[in-house]
């Protein structure tokens, strides 16, 4: 029998004709399209482009997402979408929107930086859901979407009266992703922020130093990085949906992602049932390991000791520092840098278990040696000889870095009440799918344009819609004829 051809043999066209077809109607309507044939290369593969270079439209040309996101993890989600191409509509209750547009405020009356480098590439509708005529608005909106992402507290969405049969009941085709605190289980109806899921998710017990309190870091991981895991669950829903037609439900526990990036911690706690962990400095200095993976400080989590040292001008520089590796394969290129040529052949130093009871030694000895010279110094000498080393930047420097602008991981964004602002652009680079980083949407920006040309309500409908307050403009009129 013909083996069936993998989907991603298919060329990048035909795949986003697929996508662009499956999602404009709703599946009700949706009549099962035979698979688009392949253009496919001499040697198997897919015709690049013909294009030039990011002029083939967009990844998720096509997407729309309904975004009912706020504060953080969802939004860092949706916006990652609205990066690749798709249109995402947030909707925000009238009057008030997405709490971050006032919180950390530093330009009085405008949206604060929370809110504007977290909604970049949105439209914003200002939506009563809880009104009449706002569920009409709503239900239209889920008739018409692929997706729609939320981040409520759990329970929320159901008492709106959206339950997953009933939108499924109106778009069989919809995507619905949430953002939950935890997973079913005994904790699922608590309200989770982000300090919560790094100490829930196994990050806080691991980070810090072993005499000291659990850490939170400045790492987002709670909340961006599982905006980060939904966005991935929600293409990887559509894509599967141009198999099935079906839309389905994607979850992203908060607790879940961060242990999923605490994964080699899960990874040390099954090793501790076979002895200690040698590469943690705690084994160096004898102290002895308890029941659970420790804190390991600055340690490697990689196997290879590593430790962050002091650099030229620590004394006045908080970041005058670098993280340094002392790894196996290039220990001779480490004792002829920093001036310990003799190291390469003491039995003491030689070979990787003699160096683990000395690592503070080890460390203190390299660290004479980086202080005697700028984190940058260090970085270009180590790297001339295939020493991996980390300088530690400040987000000063990374503001500053001309390649980081370069590539658009910085990029320097307009936006008409607060002026110019930095933001981080798109880490993850397509080629054939450049991200162009416009502005965050003002409270309610878009509600006009998206309910008549997305909606395709009648003047009559969109008065009506109005009057009754739903979108928020009709007690303002009011206020103001007063
Ligand atoms: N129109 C009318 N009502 C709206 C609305 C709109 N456009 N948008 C939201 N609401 C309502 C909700 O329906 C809900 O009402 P209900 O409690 O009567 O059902 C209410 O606003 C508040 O929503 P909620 O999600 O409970 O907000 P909160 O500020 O109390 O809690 C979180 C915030 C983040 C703690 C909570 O949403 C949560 O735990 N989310 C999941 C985990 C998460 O994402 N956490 C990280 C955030 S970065």
């Amino acid at each position: 029998m013909a083996k069936k051809k993998p989907a991603r043999s298919k060329s990048k066209a035909a795949l986003r004709k697929v996508v662009k077809l499956a999602s404009r109607k709703p599946a009700s309507k949706l009549k099962a399209k035979a698979p688009v044939k392949a253009k496919i290369n001499g040697h198997g593969l897919p015709k690049p482009s013909s294009k030039p270079f990011g002029k083939d439209g967009k990844a998720l040309d096509g997407i729309r997402i309904l975004d009912f996101t706020h504060v953080q993890s969802g939004p860092t989600c949706t916006q990652l979408l609205a990066w690749f191409g798709a249109d995402v509509i947030k909707i925000e209750r009238p009057g008030v929107g997405d709490i971050t547009r006032g919180q950390l405020q530093d330009v009085p009356n405008a949206d604060s930086l929370y809110f504007t480098m977290l909604n970049h590439n949105k439209r914003s509708i200002t939506l009563d859901s809880k009104s009449k005529q706002g569920m009409k608005v709503l239900e239209r909106l889920v008739k018409s979407c692929d997706a729609l992402v939320e981040n409520f507290a759990p329970g929320a969405l159901d008492r709106m009266g959206l339950t997953w049969e009933r939108i499924h009941q109106l778009n069989p085709r919809i995507v619905v992703a949430s953002v939950k605190g935890f997973g079913p289980g005994p904790y699922e109806e608590c309200k989770v922020y982000e300090n919560v899921a790094q100490c829930a998710g196994g990050s806080a017990s691991t980070t810090g130093f072993r005499d000291g309190p659990p850490l939170v870091t400045g790492a987002q991981i709670g909340d961006s990085g599982t905006g980060l895991h939904l966005a991935l669950g929600i293409v990887c829903a559509l894509f599967q949906r141009n198999r099935t037609g079906r839309g389905q439900r994607v979850l992203t526990a908060m607790q879940d992602g961060v242990l999923n990036l605490c994964r080699v911690k899960l990874r040390d706690q099954q090793r501790l049932a076979h002895g200690p962990l040698t590469e943690y400095s705690q084994y160096g200095e004898n102290i002895p390991f308890g029941a659970a993976t420790p804190r390991a400080g600055n340690d490697s989590g990689g196997g290879q000791p590593g430790w962050i040292l002091k650099c030229k001008g620590w004394e006045t520089d908080p970041d005058a520092y670098i993280y340094f590796i002392t790894q196996a394969p290039v220990w001779e290129k480490i004792c002829e840098l920093i001036g310990k040529p003799e190291w390469k052949t003491d039995p003491d130093y030689a070979k990787p278990p003699a160096r683990l009871p000395r690592l503070k030694h080890i460390f203190n000895t390299i660290e004479e040696w980086t202080m005697t010279k700028t984190k940058f110094e260090v970085m270009e000498l180590c790297n001339a000889v295939d020493i991996p080393v980390g300088p530690i930047l400040s987000m000063k420097e990374l503001a500053e870095e001309p390649s980081l602008r370069e590539t658009g991981t910085i990029v320097e964004v307009d936006h008409p009440t607060r002026g110019k602002y930095l933001s981080v652009g798109n880490p993850i680079k397509l080629s054939d799918s450049i991200t162009e980083v416009t502005r965050s949407p003002l409270l309610g920006e878009h509600t006009d344009e998206i309910l008549s040309k997305v909606l395709k309500f009648t003047p009559a409908e969109i008065a009506e819609i109005k009057a009754s307050g739903a979108t928020g403009e009709a007690p303002k009129a009011k206020m103001a004829a007063e």
